[in-house]
């Protein structure tokens, strides 16, 4: 038995917001942001959407391509660090939306590798019999957990939401390994100081900008690229391939040049690689479903294609997984 992806979805909001938008709000520059990230422009979600919103979208687009219905689906786990609510898990909210009534549901939280942490974990429930079919989906509206007065930051990221739909199935096709990691003595170079137990809600927090996300760029950056690299090696060496047997690496979307330094150290060529951080940013968790989606519905995923994907993030947490067309 292997979990199948039998459906995918996404959803980008509407309204467009470019490089030039932001010359308007911050000291930055088209040139500066495209030199140093690829982002051309990224989606905003209108005032009145919110996370579940964009999730129970891109959801139902993946249940319509697989044809099944939201009461036969088991389980939905989703990858968001821009819940709804501090709680519950906006994983509810969306199986409430879907009616997707027998489904259990809850939020992953492990921030840009929230998707595949998600995967993961849906993988072993439906491997181990705990059901049949699992909705996974990342989902964010980052433009809500950022300063956009800060430069360094705000020109990152953006909103938007996929989702994969999970069959149990006999046969060759599907996920072959998931692989996780975390490291919490790097917590501090990227994330969200307030409002949790550590700094709970205060003006003071407020004024501080607690709430909104805070992050050493370089740092990171440097770590993200030695950490995609190994967990992709990781992933080709758990199954016995190489790079050369890679049809689409599908990696998460957060700069253009972690993409390229990372491509270049694994030796894949720019075909194998699936990049549109240049249209959306970075959607955190949301990333790579989107891809996947886009991948698919351009005709780059087809049946019998290895599927190699890998994400970093947050915590730090760093992951990747193997998929059999
Ligand atoms: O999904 C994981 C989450 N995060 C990431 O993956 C982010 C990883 N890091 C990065 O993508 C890059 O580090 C950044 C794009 C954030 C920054 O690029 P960098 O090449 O590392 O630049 P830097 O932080 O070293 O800054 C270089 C200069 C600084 O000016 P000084 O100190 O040299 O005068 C910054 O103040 O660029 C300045 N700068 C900007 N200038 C114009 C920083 N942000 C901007 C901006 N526009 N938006």
């Amino acid at each position: 038995m292997k979990s199948r992806i039998i459906g995918t979805g996404s959803y980008l909001p509407e309204h467009i917001r470019t490089n030039y938008d932001l010359e308007k709000m911050v000291d930055t520059s088209h040139d500066w942001i495209v030199a140093r990230t690829g982002i051309e422009e990224r989606r905003i979600a209108a005032d009145s959407q919110c996370t579940s919103d964009l999730a129970t979208i891109a959801a139902q687009r993946a249940l319509d391509m697989a044809g099944v219905a939201a009461d036969d689906i088991d389980l939905i786990i989703m990858g968001t660090i821009t819940g709804d609510y501090p709680w519950p898990a906006t994983a509810c909210v969306v199986q409430a939306n879907l009616g997707a009534n027998k489904a259990f549901a809850y939020d992953v939280s492990a921030a840009c590798s929230g998707f595949l942490f998600a995967l993961s974990s849906a993988n072993d429930f439906l491997m181990s019999g705990r059901g049949k079919r699992a909705l996974v989906i990342g989902a964010e509206i980052f433009s809500r957990a950022i300063d956009w007065t800060d430069r360094n930051t705000c020109v990152l990221f953006g909103d938007g939401a996929g989702a994969v739909l999970l069959e149990a199935q006999e046969g060759d096709s599907g996920v072959l390994s998931c692989h996780l990691h975390s490291d919490g003595k790097y917590l501090e170079l990227l994330y969200q100081p307030g409002f949790g137990s550590r700094n709970p809600a205060s003006i003071e927090g407020i004024e501080a900008k607690l709430p909104f996300l805070k992050m050493q760029g370089n740092e990171v950056f440097k770590v993200a690229v030695r950490s995609l690299t190994q967990v992709s090696k990781e992933a080709l060496t758990a199954n016995g391939y190489t790079s050369a047997d890679v049809a689409q690496f599908i990696p998460h979307q957060a700069n253009l040049r972690i993409l390229e330094a990372t491509t270049k150290r694994l030796g894949l060529t720019k075909e194998q690689s699936f990049i549109n951080v240049h249209k959306y940013g970075n959607t955190s968790g949301a990333t790579i479903p989107i891809a996947l989606d886009e991948a698919y519905h351009q005709g780059l995923l087809k049946e019998g294609d290895l599927i190699l994907s890998a994400a970093f993030g947050g915590g730090f947490t760093w992951a990747s997984t193997l998929i059999r067309w």
